[in-house]
This record gives structure tokens, C-alpha cells and sequence, in this order.
């Protein structure tokens, strides 16, 4: 079976997608289903293109047992468009944009991470904030509901 392939999306690609990355992936590989769901993460903006991981995002991974080592930014290429079955923004600009460079086929696939909760909404940002405990339990629910909502409608 093919695996189902998930990209998370933020403006930088060094705070809130790749908390979202290495939290989901985590989830998939204790819930023993590493062989049919992947994901990967990338930015908006070529801002980060090369950096490592924002201390934050890594000091909050750290405490929960996730290392984020050998991750950096990466820039979304619009063949992301085709290799990916789930394209997850962290907030309304995030949708905007890529919904603007990805096209209209790619509609469908295009989404919020927090779409997967009841609430809805954003991701908290911890860019201004420097509140990442925030951002982690905004992760964490909607990556929670993501594999969910994967495991109910995408995989037998
Ligand atoms: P991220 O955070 O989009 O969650 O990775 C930010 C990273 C960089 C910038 C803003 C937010 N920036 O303005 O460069």
C-alpha cells in the first residue's frame, strides 16, 4: 500500500512546523504505524533556508524525549504539491500562501493543523511570544486528531 505522506507548513520552518514534524512523527512510530505514514516540514519564506531548529522548539522536544537533530529549514517547492496527501499550515497567512503557490488542484489537500481539533483556528506562535508550551499543546492536539482522522479515513 502506498504510504500516506504528511507536510506541515509555517512561515520559517524552524519553530511551530517542525515541532509539529517531529511530535507527529513520534506519534506515528509509537502507535507502530512508521511503514505507512511519513512527513516531512517546510517554510513559507526563505527567511531560515539552512538553519537549525529554534532553541525553544528544541528545549520543549527535549523535555517530552524527542531530539530534533540533523532537521533544517527547508523552503516548500511546489512539487510538494504532488508528494504529499496532507499540506498543513500553522495559521490563516500560512493557508493564504499556500493556497496562492500551490494552485487550485492542490485545494483538497490544503489545510490547518488545528482543523484536526474541535477548536479550530491557529497554532500559538511562539515567534513574539517566546511561549512554546503553548505552541507544543496546540501541536500536540492536532497532530493527535490528524492521526486520527488518517487512521479512520486512510488506512485499513
Ligand atoms: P516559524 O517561526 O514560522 O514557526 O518557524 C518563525 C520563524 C521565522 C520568522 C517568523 C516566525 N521570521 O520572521 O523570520
Amino acid at each position: 500500500m502506498e504510504k500516506i505522506r504528511v507536510l506541515f507548513v509555517c512561515l520559517g520552518n524552524i519553530c511551530r512546523s517542525p515541532m509539529a514534524e517531529f511530535v507527529f512523527r513520534d506519534m506515528v512510530e509509537k502507535a507502530g504505524l512508521s511503514d505507512q505514514i511519513e512527513c516531512a516540514s517546510a517554510a513559507i519564506s526563505r527567511e531560515e533556508e539552512g538553519s537549525p531548529v529554534h532553541y525553544g522548539t528544541r528545549k520543549k522536544l527535549a523535555e517530552v524525549g524527542i531530539s530534533t537533530a540533523g532537521k533544517y529549514a527547508e523552503v516548500l517547492r511546489v512539487e510538494m504539491r504532488d508528494e504529499y496527501d496532507y499540506i498543513l499550515g500553522m495559521d490563516y497567512r500560512n493557508l493564504k500562501k499556500l493556497k496562492e503557490r500551490l494552485g487550485e488542484n492542490a485545494r483538497a489537500k490544503i489545510g490547518l493543523l488545528l482543523d484536526f481539533t474541535e477548536r479550530k483556528g491557529e497554532i500559538a506562535d511562539p515567534w513574539y511570544t517566546g511561549d512554546f508550551e503553548a505552541t507544543y499543546r496546540d501541536v500536540f492536539d492536532g497532530c493527535h486528531g490528524l492521526l486520527a482522522h488518517i487512521l479512520q479515513n486512510d488506512l485499513d
